[in-house]
């Protein structure tokens, strides 16, 4: 019998620390507002050298590592991020593939925001079912610090710059071992609660071939941050419950969550509203705040070193971000 299995984890925070006291006095805020708000400290800024390739190089190197997978090896590599290296091509993916050396591999980016790691694990997983040959690398990297308006009170606190990236690969396990627990959902809904101009929704100018327009002002992320709030907290009370219905387990049965790191009081709201104890919720938003795709990955891996993830343990993971879009699936770890 096949099962597809996570065999290599990694990730990777810039150098730079910014604290809530470094950016309150130009967002006429406070350290002790901030954490309240939204149970973050400090956050990962990335070096002006660096960029989403570069991190999610640094982290595939450490999944490749731990899962003993050579660049060659690797099939395709689907690479979640909001913050691309170029407008949109080529794609970051492809980047990473030619710095990895994975010279055997297709290579796409998986725009799903925050929602895309767990976007990509089902994308990997499926296309393992047709490849079971080959290892898949799913990535989530975000430069997100380089999005946002640094003084706008409503997102200037709340995001860092991370990577994270996870070797799927096919292994063969008796014909009598157990079924390993399944469950999955994805969805979407458009909508521009979170989002970003700067596309090519639009000409640059009504007549841009005879009146050439002038650079525009660098665009910055906008956010309402009270929908997606709501949003946050109605989405992942759903989706875990509709995969726990799916693998035909009990939500207190799980043995922990580990849902996209926005803000704590979203953690706690869903928390309440499925009457499980807050420490059922993975938090590590406190020294890396909001890193969108990379916050699932660089919590699996920050879990695993500490000894709180281990083989066999039934954990959920669980993304939301703009798109709007969400993706929940349970894993026995390490079996998807
Ligand atoms: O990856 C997905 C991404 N996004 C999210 O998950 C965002 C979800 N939303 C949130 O996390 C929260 O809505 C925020 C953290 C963005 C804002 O927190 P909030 O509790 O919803 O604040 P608020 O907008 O309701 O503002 C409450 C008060 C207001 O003052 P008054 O009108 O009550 O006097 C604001 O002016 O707090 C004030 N305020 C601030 N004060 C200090 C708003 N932002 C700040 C700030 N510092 N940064």
């Amino acid at each position: 019998m096949l099962k597809i299995k996570i065999s290599g984890i990694g990730s990777y925070l810039p150098k730079r620390v910014v604290t809530n006291d470094e950016i309150a006095p130009q967002i006429d805020s406070s350290d002790e507002w901030i954490f309240s708000h939204t149970g973050i400290k400090t956050r990962h800024v990335a070096a002006p050298d660096e960029s989403a390739s570069s991190l999610a190089v640094e982290a595939s190197k450490k999944a490749m590592e731990q899962a003993g997978a050579k660049p060659e090896e690797i099939g395709m590599i689907i690479l979640g991020t909001t913050t691309p290296d170029y407008m949109n091509y080529p794609s970051t993916a492809c980047i990473v593939q030619k710095q990895l050396g994975c010279v055997n591999a297709a290579a796409f980016d998986l725009a799903a925001a925050c929602s895309g790691f767990v976007y990509g694990l089902e994308m990997g997983k499926c296309y393992l079912l047709g490849h079971p040959k080959t290892k898949v690398l799913v990535i989530g990297t975000e430069v997100l610090t380089r999005h946002q308006d640094w003084r706008s009170r409503s997102t200037a606190m709340i995001f860092g710059d991370a990577a994270g990236a996870a070797v799927l690969e096919t292994v063969e396990v008796p014909d009598d071992t157990p079924a390993t627990l399944t469950g999955n959902t994805m969805g979407a809904d458009g909508d521009l609660a979170i989002h970003r101009e700067g596309g090519s929704r639009l000409p640059p100018a009504p007549d841009h071939i005879h009146d050439i327009p002038a650079p525009a002002e660098y665009p910055t992320l906008k956010m309402d941050g009270h929908a997606v709030f709501k949003f946050a907290v109605s989405t992942l009370d759903r989706i875990l419950c509709q995969i726990c219905a799916e693998g035909g387990i009990e939500p207190a049965k799980l043995d922990r969550i580990f849902a996209h790191q926005a803000n704590t009081r979203i953690l706690d709201s869903v928390a309440r509203r499925m009457k499980l104890p807050n420490e059922m919720f993975y938090n590590y938003l406190a020294p890396i705040g909001n890193t969108s795709s990379a916050s699932i990955p660089v919590c699996l891996d920050k879990a695993l070193k500490e000894g709180e993830l281990t083989d066999g343990m039934k954990i959920a993971v669980a993304g939301f971000g703009a798109g709007l879009t969400w993706a929940a699936s349970l894993i026995e770890w390490p079996y998807l």
